[in-house]
């Protein structure tokens, strides 16, 4: 297996942001669509029960909210994912289709039943008992939260596939060590977004009064309480993580901190706000603050899914995967073979190349980099080089999983790996339209004995997968590359 797929350029942007882009602003409404669930369920019975007078309009007026935001924007942007996802890396959801096709078919059942059962209480809800509401909104809401369940699984096996590894049982996959504690989180995080837009919603329904608006406010509150567990399943999801993953986040790397960080501030300032305020002081909240609230929690959420998604590097299916669709088992053949001998497609803009050898290294830098560099773009491959040599290129190339561990082994031939270097060099000199057409062929033995020095095993981890869970020893590289910078 090792066919080539098409890739699209994004220009300045690279690859893994768009789909991170994408599927932060999926996984939000998404997330926001499971919450809403059970705090109209909850209000519904607040209603009934003679709990709350004012209980009901809210429950219309957010069912309307829900019904925009998440039905529409959620399942535009779900179809996004996938076509993202396939422009971004084929190989990954192959990978996944693949191994969970039936998980998934499971899953989409589900979302049938939310959409049917929230189509009849919009429809309808007017004409039904509220007895019937009620059922009618348990059933969405239960549905919406069984999606969750099902793809939360196929997520978390993404990073952390366990025992999956070796048993290669759906089971296994499924119920991988990261799907407990990421399940119970997400779920705080939902009821907790749903929490935040019904403060919003209260304000903005018309001829209530402050007091009302009030105790509305208090009772949707009452769905931020399980916010006190999150350090606790953030703890544990973080020691559920790969060892080499979590060092990323604790410090390895300063973006993947920076941004889990960003995302523990905001939980805490949401929590923080929602406990002493709303809680135990039963404050008031108004619309803006609400929604500045509600922008904190769009941050924790893009914070923690970017920390998700960095920390699988180098992999997409952790052992499974690299992120540029490489599988590690190829690399060694690769390093013999070449990685774009067989790559039909031709590069974007090739007639603007000067020759061969810069077109190759265009190839390469387009089946192994471009996933997560761009040229002159994003995480710009000829900015990152600006100060090495030649021969400093070469080799920190050549030792890729040495150079930053959260970069697969380069996965190609001494040739190959000159041609991108030729290619980021003509990039450097502004793309001149002359360039040596042929390879000077002295370099090749050197580049030859640095890959071999380098092996074709990732940084970090042993190349067998049944040391996953355990602790491996963090070679020195990680912490070098944090001196480095
Ligand atoms: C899995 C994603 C990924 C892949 C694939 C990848 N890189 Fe990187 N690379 C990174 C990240 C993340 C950094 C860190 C950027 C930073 O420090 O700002 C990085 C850093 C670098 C650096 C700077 C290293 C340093 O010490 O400052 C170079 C050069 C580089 N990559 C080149 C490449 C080349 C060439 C390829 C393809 C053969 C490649 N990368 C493939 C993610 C990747």
């Amino acid at each position: 297996m090792n066919a080539i797929y098409p890739v699209n350029d994004y220009g300045p942007l690279m690859p893994g942001l768009v789909m991170a882009a994408v599927a932060i602003v999926h996984v939000f409404l998404a997330q926001f669509a499971v919450g809403g669930g059970i705090l109209l369920c909850y209000f519904q019975w607040l209603a009934m029960t003679g709990r709350s007078v004012d209980a009901r309009s809210f429950v219309h007026g957010y069912f309307k909210v829900l019904v925009l935001i998440s039905f529409v924007l959620g399942a535009l942007t779900g179809v996004g994912i996938w076509f993202t996802s396939i422009q971004v890396s084929a190989p990954t959801i192959g990978e996944m289709v693949f191994h969970f096709h039936w998980i998934w078919a499971t899953e989409w059942t589900f979302f049938c039943l939310e959409v049917v059962a929230g189509y009849c209480f919009y429809r309808y809800h007017d004409q039904l008992s509220a007895r019937t509401c009620l059922t009618l909104l348990v059933l969405y809401a239960f549905a919406a939260w069984m999606s969750l369940f099902w793809i939360n699984g196929i997520l978390s096996w993404q990073l952390t596939p366990g025992h999956w590894l070796t048993t290669h049982s759906i089971v296994d996959g499924f119920l991988n060590p990261g799907f407990w504690p990421s399940l119970f989180f997400r779920t705080i995080v939902c009821m907790t977004l749903a929490a935040l837009i019904g403060c919003v919603v209260v304000n903005v329904i018309p001829d209530l009064s402050r007091e009302q608006r009030q105790e509305l406010i208090n009772k949707a509150a009452h769905l931020m309480i399980p916010m006190l567990a999150m350090p606790v399943l953030g703890a544990w999801y973080l020691y559920s993580m790969p060892s080499d993953s979590r060092s990323w986040v604790l410090g390895g790397s300063p973006a993947m901190m920076l941004f889990f960080m960003i995302s523990v501030g905001a939980s805490l300032a949401i929590g923080g706000y929602a406990l002493i305020g709303l809680w135990l002081q039963k404050l008031y909240i108004n619309g803006a603050t609400a929604s500045l609230l509600l922008l904190l929690a769009f941050g924790a959420t893009a914070g923690g899914e970017f920390v998700r998604e960095g920390s699988r590097k180098p992999y997409t299916v952790r052992h499974v995967l690299y992120s540029n669709g490489i599988r590690p088992e190829e690399v060694a053949g690769l390093r013999f073979r070449g990685c774009v001998s067989d790559d039909p497609f031709p590069v974007i803009h090739e007639k603007q190349l000067p020759n061969e050898v810069v077109t190759i290294g265009a190839k390469v830098f387009r089946r192994q980099c471009a996933v997560c560099h761009t040229m002159e773009g994003s995480n710009a491959v000829v900015h990152l080089t600006g100060a090495w040599d030649a021969d400093q290129m070469r080799m920190n190339i050549a030792k890729l999983q040495q150079t930053k561990p959260f970069m697969p082994p380069f996965a190609g031939t001494a040739g190959e790996l000159e041609s991108l270097v030729q290619y980021i060099q003509w990039v450097h000199a502004k793309r001149p339209g002359s360039w040596p057409g042929t390879i000077d062929e002295s370099n090749l033995p050197k580049i030859q004995r640095w890959l071999d020095e380098a092996g074709t095993a990732p940084a970090g981890n042993s190349p067998h997968p049944q040391t996953t869970e355990a602790e491996i020893s963090i070679a020195p590289s990680v912490a070098l590359g944090s001196l480095k910078r």
